[in-house]
Order: structure tokens, then sequence, then C-alpha cells
């Protein structure tokens, strides 16, 4: 089933390494799960590391000129 959803995956997200699912494959949305690869979707995760802990609006529906971050292009869509 498509992780891909017309408004962001708001996550309380803590400091660190964090690997955004791009295909909107992964099981476990936001985040990659290795599906990219499995369904060979010829994409690839977009890894950032957060500095802090704070709240994130994830792109869910994968077309942000932003990714991995929600910049409002939902609403268009
Ligand atoms: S979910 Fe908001 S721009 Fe993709």
């Amino acid at each position: 089933m498509s992780g891909i959803q017309k408004a962001p995956y708001v996550r309380d997200e803590t400091p660190g390494r964090k690997v955004w699912c791009a295909c909107g494959e992964s099981e476990n949305q936001p985040y990659c799960d290795g599906s990219h690869s499995r369904k060979e979707t010829g994409k690839v995760p977009v890894v950032v590391m957060l500095a802090e802990t704070k709240k994130v609006a994830w792109c869910g529906c994968r077309q942000s000129a932003m990714n991995p971050f929600c910049d409002g292009t939902h609403k268009k869509l």
C-alpha cells in the first residue's frame, strides 16, 4: 500500500539521523524501510540530521520543492 497522501506526516522528532521515504512505498511512513530497493522504485531516501528536538512536517505527497519537508504543495494537488 502506498504511503503517499495529500497531507504531511507530522511527527515529534528527537535529534539525530532521519531517513525519509521518497518513494512512498515504506510501511513505516514517513521513514524509509528499504522498500524503494525491494520494489525497484528507482528512488532513494533522503537523509537529514536534526540538530534539536522539534515537530517536523514530513512531506507526504512527495511533490514538495523542499523535500523531505512539507512546503504546502499538497494543498494545490
Ligand atoms: S505533504 Fe505538504 S507539500 Fe507534500
